[in-house]
């Protein structure tokens, strides 16, 4: 069948669909589970979470499937960030705070610690897949994964970054295309530079690497999938299709923007994190944009700014939100995971048998 390959059999999975693993709230247990039971790879987001909440939440998984799922986690950054750019960006974040009522964060460096307990859980609780962005870990932690059947997924923007995963040793490697939402997952160079179409990129990263690629980047039905495939990728990976699912935590500011968004609206950006990432276009993209280029690097603007876009959602105000998406909201619909994947499977189906 057009759904059985080497890396629907690695992983243990029916359909070649991997829900992209969210941080911040949009990988309920719920929808990793739904995913997974559904056939495809749900994926738990765990790039924002504490060791607790992070092995909390792989227990939940845990009850509500005995399928294989993954766990994503963030290669820590810790960048040398001036006090006075931070004072600097404090000064321009001032308005909204005022508005907000918010007073100025403490910031904390960020613990690379977490990154070790967050792998030791992962060991602990025997995950079945890890996958990894924002760089690669060190090769005795894929050892150490591997060693225990963990299945290990790297995140590349480049055939250069391909390489790179596949040589260090990962299983199989994520292209994440320049149409995609949230994070732009470069490590190797300048963004700009690696801002490859899906097109372009999968059969390229095919040709170079030996593992599995999993294509990424405006994804969102039976078309997409089928055209992932075609291009030798081994499945396709999607964010902004579930991010508006059913059991999708996502704040309902997001799956709005999402639902009623054009293929116009989400840009590249890095004034929410201090990383460039794609969301739909907002009031606070624009007002901050004049200063992108000197603001802290991630993850220290990204806490600068936390405060100011919870209370937003809070106040519903989307305009100060981040509203991660990728090129292709159009192609979103508010359906629980099951139907998203039957309806691919279905679509896929249907194209077959008209040829
Ligand atoms: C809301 C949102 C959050 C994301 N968070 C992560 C993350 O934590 N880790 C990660 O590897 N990729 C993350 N991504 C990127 C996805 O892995 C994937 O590359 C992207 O969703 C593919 O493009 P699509 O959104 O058009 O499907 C995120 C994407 C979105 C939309």
């Amino acid at each position: 069948m057009w759904y059985e390959n080497k890396l629907t059999q690695d992983l243990g999975i029916k359909y070649p669909i991997i829900q992209a693993g969210m941080a911040g709230g949009t990988t309920t247990p719920e929808l990793v589970a739904a995913v997974s039971n559904s056939g495809g790879l749900g994926t738990l987001g765990a790039g924002y979470m504490s060791p607790e909440q992070t092995k909390e939440a792989i227990q939940e998984i845990k009850q509500l499937t005995g399928q294989p799922f993954g766990v994503n986690i963030f290669i820590p950054e810790i960048p040398d960030v001036s006090e006075e750019t931070i004072e600097k960006a404090n000064e321009w974040l001032r308005p909204f705070r005022e508005e907000l009522q918010l007073t100025e964060p403490e910031i904390k460096k960020q613990a690379a610690s977490l990154f070790e307990k967050q792998i030791a859980i992962i060991l602990e609780e025997r995950v079945p897949v890890c996958s990894f962005t924002f760089g690669v870990p060190a090769k005795d932690i894929i050892r150490k994964l591997k060693k225990e059947n963990i299945v290990v997924i790297g995140t590349a923007t480049t055939v250069r970054e391909a390489i790179i995963n596949e040589e260090i040793g990962m299983d199989m490697v994520v292209m994440q295309g320049s149409e995609a939402g949230g994070h732009r997952g470069t490590f190797s160079g300048p963004f700009e530079k690696a801002m490859i179409g899906t097109m372009s990129l999968i059969p390229q990263a095919v040709d170079h690497v030996n593992i599995p690629v999993i294509a990424a980047g405006g994804i969102m039905d039976g078309r997409g999938v089928l055209a992932a495939l075609t291009l030798g990728a081994g499945a396709a990976q999607m964010g902004t299709a579930f991010v508006t699912s059913q059991e999708s935590g996502a704040k309902k500011q997001q799956k709005e923007a999402i639902l009623n968004g054009t293929e116009e609206e989400p840009m590249i950006t890095s004034v929410f994190s201090g990383k460039p990432a794609r969301g739909i276009q907002n009031e606070f993209m624009e007002r901050m944009a004049e200063y992108e280029n000197e603001l802290p690097d991630y993850p220290v603007q990204n806490a600068l700014t936390k405060e100011i876009r919870s209370e937003a959602a809070r106040q519903n105000r989307p305009e100060w939100l981040h509203l991660w998406s990728g090129q292709s909201p159009r192609l979103s619909k508010g359906q629980p995971a099951s139907v998203i994947i039957s309806d691919i499977i279905a679509q896929v189906n249907d194209i077959i048998k008209e040829r």
